[in-house]
């Protein structure tokens, strides 16, 4: 028996819940065996769902620990300075195992091997095998490289490679919720984000094979699907003669396309008792559609992130995320206006980006006093070499009023996050469970339609139900209560 999974060091990691992992039998004789770990996005957590299907086709079973790993592959993150960091330590620790262990593989995959490419074989001698986002295909022969004791590269990125015939292969679930990926790459150039240059231009993938790959997992037990993207708003797809994707023949005519809104429709029609989750949404391609049809379908989850990055709008400007303060509060307004208070949203927000002053910092905290976020993702600004804003602005902002600011912005955050939950105090939710709660296996944990962790009492549910909770008490993180028979309205 081979547990299938995935260490979790997402930077921001908010599970509240006890994941519990599902068991896959697999026959390991004859096998190899792989241990892949997973840093940065979630993105890059459902790109290692490929890679471990694609290794299975080679001969190559996942295994829970690097302790008896023949492979062991970082995915790995290059958002942030610390984020590469990390990995360093991580390979450190590995170079003194592979001198134990001789025959062990190491390979680094992801946003950091495509940014350094074979500056990285450089860098850290120990590392085998580079290989980049688009080349997870090719993973087999650079192992069988590897092993005949050679170096293995590959960092081509393609403009098509969405991985849509591939099943992934579900690491570290819980069984219930799962995320799949429907475009890949990104065409923004936001002037901080090396992501354009780690994974190359955005494609969509054929919601065709999307919508399988969603209803098959549903037919699993799976409850709850996320579709991710970098910008799923500018999702859309096109078949053409030498299309992407291999539709149907009678889907390929003239006129017919797909954007998001059609896509998000597409899932959420698969079956009622389907949660549909989405990130991420850039603010700048949102439109009415997308929110309408979240609004028509009560299993389409009534929650938003929506990346603000900053609240001044000279800041945006330099930042290339091309919307200015008025037209992000416009865009607030309109999620209000439509999907009503209740909606959850969230954001990102950067401290401390090139030239900020303390006023343009000041207008940051206003723009989440204006909003009041249920949950932010917030960082310091991190220079990262060959991005615009590395090539035309000096980080100048001192580390030191960096971290100031991002406390500012973190304390902030606290109070709107307590604030937003206190409002869900008396009212009951429709929360699908996830599995115990982290700290007690008397309660179970999930999530309601708005992402909020819910914590209530055992009694006789389980795992994939969906429970209706009444909310009594709250904290800035968690929302707890207890199953009730019936919405009080
Ligand atoms: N596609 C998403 C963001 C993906 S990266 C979007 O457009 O919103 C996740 C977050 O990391 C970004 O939203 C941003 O807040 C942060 N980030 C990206 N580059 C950064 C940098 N150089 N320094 C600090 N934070 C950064
Ligand atoms: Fe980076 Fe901007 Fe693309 Fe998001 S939209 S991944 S921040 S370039
Ligand atoms: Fe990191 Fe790459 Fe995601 S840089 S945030 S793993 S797209």
């Amino acid at each position: 028996m081979i547990t299938s999974t995935l260490k979790i060091l997402s930077e921001a990691d908010k599970e509240a819940c006890e994941l519990v992992k599902v068991s896959e039998e697999e026959l390991t004789v004859d096998k190899k065996r792989l241990f892949i770990e997973s840093y940065g996005c979630q993105m890059n957590f459902s790109d290692s769902e490929i890679v471990a299907a694609v290794m299975r086709n080679a001969n190559f079973a996942t295994t829970s620990t690097e302790d008896n790993a023949d492979v062991i592959f970082l995915n790995t993150c290059a958002i942030r300075d610390n984020a590469e960091q990390k990995v360093r330590n991580r390979l450190q620790y590995l170079n003194n195992l592979k001198k134990k262990r001789p025959g062990l593989i190491i390979g680094v995959l992801g946003c950091m091997a495509e940014r350094l490419k074979t500056k990285l074989l450089d860098e850290e001698k120990m590392v085998d095998i580079v290989a980049g986002p688009d080349a997870y295909r090719d993973l087999p022969r650079l192992v069988e490289e590897a092993e005949t004791g050679q170096k293995a590269v590959n960092v081509f990125l393609s403009r098509e490679e969405t991985y849509a015939d591939i099943s992934p292969i579900r690491l570290n679930s819980n069984g219930i919720t799962a995320y799949i990926s429907i475009m890949r790459g990104c065409d923004n150039m936001c002037s901080f984000c090396v992501v354009p240059y780690t994974r190359g231009r955005e494609r969509s993938r054929d919601p065709f094979s999307i919508v399988e790959e969603a209803r098959l997992l549903f037919a699993d037990g799976y409850k709850e699907v996320t579709l991710l993207g970098q910008n799923v708003d500018s999702y859309k797809w096109n078949p053409s003669p030498v299309g992407r994707g291999d539709a149907s023949p009678s889907l390929t005519g003239e006129g017919f396309r797909v954007g998001f809104a059609q896509l998000l429709e597409m899932v959420a029609l698969i079956d009622p008792d389907l949660r549909v989750r989405f990130s991420t949404s850039h603010p700048k391609d949102i439109t009415d559609d997308v929110l309408w049809t979240m609004k028509k379908y009560e299993n389409i989850c009534n929650y938003i992130h929506f990346p603000a990055q900053s609240g001044n709008s000279r800041v945006l400007k330099i930042m290339n995320r091309t919307y200015d303060r008025e037209w992000y509060i416009q865009k607030i307004d309109r999620i209000r206006e439509i999907l009503g208070d209740e909606c959850g949203i969230s954001t990102d927000m950067i401290t401390g980006f090139c030239t900020e002053t303390e006023e343009e910092h000041q207008d940051t905290l206003s723009l989440m006093e204006y909003v009041k976020y249920d949950y932010a993702y917030m960082f310091a600004y991190s220079e990262r070499p060959g991005t615009p804003a590395a090539k035309k602005f000096k980080d100048d902002i001192p580390e030191d009023v960096k971290k100031r600011r991002l406390q500012e912005v973190i304390d902030v955050q606290r109070r709107h996050s307590g604030e937003r939950n206190q409002m869900s105090l008396g009212k009951v939710y429709k929360v699908l469970v996830e599995g115990p709660s982290k700290r007690s296996d008397a309660d179970l944990c999930g999530r309601n339609d708005q992402n909020k962790v819910v914590v209530f009492p055992r009694e006789n549910y389980k795992k994939g139900d969906y429970v209706h909770v009444l909310v009594t008490e709250c904290s800035s993180a968690t929302l707890i209560g207890k199953a009730v028979e019936q919405v009080i309205a």
